[in-house]
């Protein structure tokens, strides 16, 4: 595979380097538990603009397995561009003064693209707006192959809020380079965007759009749900009309197959109901663990 710089869009990446981080990924198992001080001599910056507990902390928890260090903000607000306005151009090419790479998650499409353009060290794009999430994309590709054994062949149910969650357009696109049926399961005001779904078409993916959680749980092999992005509403009261809508509890979770498995980028509200934790098939916090051992591979590959 080509040099790994940065890691924008999950467009940047065809099936042979999504195979190769995932193998990658996989020889950081045993790391992970080890520790290693191959990245000794880096410093990772760490700039969100938004929340967020797994990403954050899964490339931080990446960064000191590997013997890295690191420094950054959590919120906006504490930073000269939330408290003072300081540009997003400004405040990337300062901090590139700090570090070896920028990991980065902003409220704003396409933000990722532009701070990449002016930094002259790596950027990787931990949520840009609506639009992108790719390394969530690949914990979740990896989790699918670890937990299941491959991808190819698989039936993988994307539920909730296709229109604004950033990690299902990520993860529909990553999907589209395997040979996979894909049901979008959604309220009808949340159905996925039709590019997202042409492109998914384009590269030979059977897509079929269901409503009903029922659906889109029987005889298959991938359940992935989603929360529904109250913060990325215009309107709240459009909000309030599909929320609650979509929901695993146990009686769903009857219908699933012995060898199904439940996913979930969390932070989930109420979409998957907590009764159903204990259950064999629901695997999102085995997913959060893949999240590190997944971005220990990247930050491995970018800077190792
Ligand atoms: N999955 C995910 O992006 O979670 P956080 O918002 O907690 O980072």
């Amino acid at each position: 595979m080509g040099e790994l710089r940065n890691l924008i869009s999950i467009h940047d990446l065809d099936r042979e380097q999504i195979d190769e981080i995932l193998d990658v990924a996989a020889k950081m198992e045993s790391v992970s538990v080890k520790r290693s001080k191959d990245l000794e001599s880096k410093i990772m910056a760490v700039l969100f603009f938004e929340p967020s507990t797994r990403t954050r902390l899964s490339f931080e928890s990446a960064m000191l397995r590997l013997g890295g260090s690191i420094l950054g903000f959590a919120e906006a607000g504490t930073s000269s561009a939330g408290g003072k306005g300081e540009t997003l151009a400004d405040t990337i090419r300062t901090v590139e003064r700090y570090a070896d790479i920028i990991v980065m998650r902003h409220p704003l499409d396409g933000s990722a693209r532009v701070a990449a353009e002016f930094s002259s060290i790596p950027v990787i794009n931990a949520g840009s707006g609506s639009e992108e999430h790719p390394t969530q994309a690949l914990l979740d590709l990896y989790s699918i192959k670890k937990l299941k054994g491959k991808i190819d062949g698989l039936t993988i149910s994307l539920c909730g809020d296709l229109k604004y969650g950033r990690t299902v357009h990520s993860l529909g696109m990553g999907l589209s380079h395997y040979d996979v049926k894909i049901n979008l399961v959604a309220p009808q005001q949340l159905r996925m965007k039709p590019a997202i779904i042409d492109e998914m078409k384009k590269a030979g993916v059977e897509v079929v759009q269901v409503d009903a959680v029922k659906e889109a749980i029987q005889d298959v092999d991938v359940v992935y749900m989603t929360r529904i992005q109250k913060e990325r509403f215009p309107d709240v009261r459009e909000y309030d009309k599909v929320k609650g809508r979509f929901r695993i509890g146990s009686a769903e979770a009857e219908l699933l197959r012995d060898d199904a498995i439940i996913l979930h980028p969390l932070p989930r509200v109420d979409e998957l109901s907590s009764n159903i934790d204990h259950l064999p098939q629901a695997k999102y916090f085995d997913q959060v663990y893949n999240g590190v051992i997944l971005r220990m591979a990247i930050l491995k590959m970018i800077l190792g």
